[in-house]
């Protein structure tokens, strides 16, 4: 056989398993086979040497062509292969952007949480700081500098979780005000503020008592400041909670930090007034405890109470909870059951 009709079939053949090769391994198998070192045209090639002299330049010209055009296929196919390669990666990774997406389950605020934020915005409204207090508190500022000396008995009406003899769980967020007092600079105005935060009591846990509940302390003093402002306020709050429509009322009380100290009622925003199970028939609900900031308490944060006065007040969001939306027992606030927590969703 001549060399030239073995170079002719070696490329007949060469092309079609160049074309039938389905992946750069096999492409890369022929490559060698064809044109590497012991492949079979470098082999022709080789046995060149053999020919005459005037026959050696036409089947070389030959050989280098079907060279070119074997290594030409291979690279094409090559390409193609890649081409292939990558277009069946796109197909299988391909993402549907118009497909519905997974809902994401969004939380809401605890519906306490929910009614300390509508009283601070209403505060924050009226120019008032929101001022913490810790927890763990000094028996120096939960009771004695609110005028509730060591062995006073009005003690007894808040059962304490005592830590030493000193320190104690905070009975009521009315330390804060003492705290403040002491360091408001009144030269620079009026001390305006509310606290917010838990408060602890050594009740037995029942329907209507939970050993940690809520406070929200409000505290307003300066100069010519009478009970008709803390009315006002108070008529603001029960408004902004209970609705525009109703009305408070003050009842004469005690508490040793202020004086003249009232209960103050809401008008029953369940029947308007007329009496029902809500208000228990007397049209009124007791929300908060407030007065007029004694004396004394003034004075033992070293703020003259000839010159200064004020008042103060301190409302439980538990039991604003309760009362708005009609819930028998504090307990439910703390159990973390999503069943309860879910009805108080923001988004109506
Ligand atoms: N600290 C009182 C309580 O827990 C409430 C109160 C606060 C009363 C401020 C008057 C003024 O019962």
């Amino acid at each position: 056989m001549s060399l030239q009709t073995r170079l002719t079939e070696l490329r007949d053949q060469g092309l079609k398993d160049i074309q039938s090769a389905e992946n750069s391994e096999m492409i890369n198998d022929i490559r060698v086979k064809l044109l590497g070192k012991k492949g079979s045209i470098t082999e022709v090639l080789r046995g060149m040497r053999e020919l005459d002299k005037e026959e050696r330049p036409k089947v070389g010209a030959l050989a280098n062509k079907i060279r070119d055009e074997l290594s030409n296929a291979i690279v094409t196919r090559q390409n193609e292969i890649e081409a292939e390669k990558i277009a069946k990666k796109l197909e299988k990774e391909k993402i549907d952007v118009t497909l519905p997406g997974v809902p994401v389950k969004e939380g809401q605020a605890h519906v306490l949480a929910q009614i300390i934020d509508e009283i601070e915005k209403l505060f924050l409204g009226l120019g008032f700081q929101i001022i913490e207090g810790p927890e763990v508190e000094e028996d120096h500022y939960n009771f004695e500098m609110l005028n509730l000396p060591p062995d006073h008995p009005a003690r007894d009406m808040q059962d304490t979780f005592y830590i030493t003899d000193k320190t104690l769980m905070r009975t009521q967020t009315s330390p804060v005000q003492a705290r403040t007092l002491e360091k408001h600079d009144f030269s620079k105005g009026p001390l305006k503020m509310i606290s917010p935060g838990k408060v602890y009591r050594r009740d037995t846990d029942d329907a209507t008592h939970s050993h940690q509940f809520h406070q929200v302390e409000g505290l307003v003093v300066g100069e010519n400041i009478s009970m008709a402002d803390l009315k006002g306020t108070l008529e603001l709050v029960a408004k902004t909670i209970f609705g525009e429509d109703r009305d408070i009322r003050l009842r004469p009380s005690y508490f040793p930090f202020t004086e003249p100290s009232a209960e103050v009622d809401v008008s029953c925003f369940k029947c308007g007034g007329k009496g029902c199970q809500v208000c228990k028939q007397s049209g009124w609900i007791e929300v908060l405890g407030a007065g007029m900031v004694h004396p004394n308490v003034l004075q033992m944060a070293g703020v003259d109470p000839d010159v200064y006065g004020g008042f103060a007040f301190g409302l439980g969001p538990d039991r604003f909870a309760m009362l708005k939306y009609g819930v028998d027992d504090i307990r439910e606030f703390y159990l973390n059951d999503l069943r309860f927590l879910n009805q108080f969703s923001q988004k109506g």
